[in-house]
């Protein structure tokens, strides 16, 4: 009631009658009801929310002053940061924010993956996230060549060339990607387009499309209890609260701590010791001289490492070959996973200690790869990761096996807070 006497009259009303505001207010915040058990796992969808709208307005602005072409890019950024007025600062915003950015949508997936929330009936919540994850990555790794540095234009070298590696038509689809032989300014052209118009629309619209089914079907919960299920009188779950006023406070203050540890990397800390601009990128790009070592940011790292973890070939296939398809498959068998986790239950609270014994090694695969993926390859480390290739597809493709057989816990039938 309280929310329909504020469009009682005026403005409001006169709003109300030509688009639905009070109405859209309601139904996602006002009256949206959330479960009272959410913890601090489920901060990260709003801080991805603000760290995406961050990237897009630092974007906007670094736009203004940047020049898209192989003779200008390098020379522009450095007039970013050291001429125009706050220039270096909203670099910094955007530079960090990419890693900020994957730091966020690492744990709110790792929460995904805890609470069984990708069961049904959020199987397209996850499907949408995990579309989103994919144009994340090609997102940010468009943006990492227009620096036009020395990391930046072997980066995309490397990565372009993994085309080449398919069979038949592999030379043919590098050389359409960059659009030139060898990555070149038609390359930081094209990069630039998809970067800075084509890939934010898309992200923008699955963004959407990701949170209007998350609200057809409800969050859940760290129990994986459905609050739909026990309702009152008056039709409200038991179980739930609105999301405005107690998670949007909530979220403020998750929003307040964020920021703090964002600024400080920002001001005291930009380049995170190398891991958020790397070292070769205060060079520029040089195509007669390849770096000492090539690798890509931190947070491609774990597929980089299955990549170069095959160095093997099966079944006459290329080890080169090989090695793309293991590294496509580590990010598509993602998208399965409603599919193959068979549990009765959802959260890793009621499930087995295989499930959790799986999760953890899984945890520590990705983690582990990520750092290999770092470093110059040897052969200890080539072993080391293929060892933790196997363990990360295990998770996977045992699923449907082990959370099958295991022996569940009782679910409550009311969240326990
Ligand atoms: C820019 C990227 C993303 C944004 C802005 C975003 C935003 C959000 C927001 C605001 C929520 C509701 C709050 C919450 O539950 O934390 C949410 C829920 C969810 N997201 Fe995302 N998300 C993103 C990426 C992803 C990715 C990559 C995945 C996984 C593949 C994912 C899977 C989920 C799931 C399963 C839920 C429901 C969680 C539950 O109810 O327990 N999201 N997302």
């Amino acid at each position: 009631m309280a929310s329909q006497d504020k469009t009682g009259g005026g403005f409001m009303k006169w709003l109300d009658t030509r688009f639905p505001a009070s109405r859209l207010w309601r139904d996602h915040l006002a009256s949206y009801y959330v479960p009272k058990n959410l913890n601090v796992w489920y901060v990260f969808g709003s801080l991805a929310l603000l760290v995406l709208v961050n990237q897009l307005l630092t974007g906007i602005w670094l736009t203004m002053s940047y020049s898209p072409t192989a003779e200008g890019a390098f020379a522009s950024i450095e007039y970013i940061m050291r001429d125009v007025e706050w220039g270096w600062l909203i670099r910094h915003m955007h530079t960090t924010g990419a890693s900020a950015l994957f730091i966020v949508v690492y744990l709110h997936m790792f929460r995904g993956l805890l609470y069984g929330s990708y069961k049904a009936p959020r199987e397209l919540v996850w499907v949408f996230g995990m579309a989103l994850y994919l144009v994340l990555m090609a997102e940010a790794f468009m943006g990492y060549l227009l620096p036009w540095g020395q990391m930046s234009y072997w980066g995309a070298q490397v990565i372009t060339s993994l085309f080449s590696a398919i069979p038949g038509i592999g030379e043919g689809l590098a050389q359409w990607v960059r659009g030139d032989y060898l990555v070149s300014g038609v390359t930081l052209n094209r990069f630039f387009a998809l970067h800075v118009v084509a890939l934010p629309l898309v992200i923008l619209g699955l963004v959407v499309l990701h949170i209007v089914a998350l609200h057809e079907v409800g969050s859940n919960n760290p129990d994986g209890i459905d609050i739909r299920m026990r309702i009152d009188d008056a039709g409200k779950p038991l179980d739930g609260i609105p999301f405005h006023p107690y998670y949007t406070v909530k979220d403020l203050l998750g929003v307040a701590i964020f920021l703090c540890v964002f600024c400080g990397v920002i001001f005291y800390f930009p380049e995170g010791g190398g891991y958020f601009i790397e070292q070769p990128n205060f060079e520029p790009a040089n195509p007669l001289q390849t770096p000492d070592h090539i690798a890509p940011v931190w947070y491609f790292t774990p597929f980089y490492a299955i990549l170069r973890a095959i160095n093997f070939s099966i079944f006459g296939l290329d080890a080169r070959f090989l090695g793309v398809v293991f590294m496509g498959g580590a990010i598509a068998v993602l998208f399965v996973v409603p599919w193959l986790d068979r549990s009765p239950v959802r959260s890793m609270r009621y499930k087995g200690w295989l499930s959790k014994l799986m999760l953890g090694l899984f945890g520590v695969s990705f983690v582990a790869l990520g750092v290999l993926g770092m470093l110059p390859s040897t052969p200890v480390r080539t072993h080391l990761a293929q060892l933790f290739t196997a363990t990360y597809f295990a998770y996977f493709l045992f699923m449907p096996i082990y959370t099958r057989l295991e022996k569940t816990k009782p679910v409550p039938e009311r969240v326990t807070g």
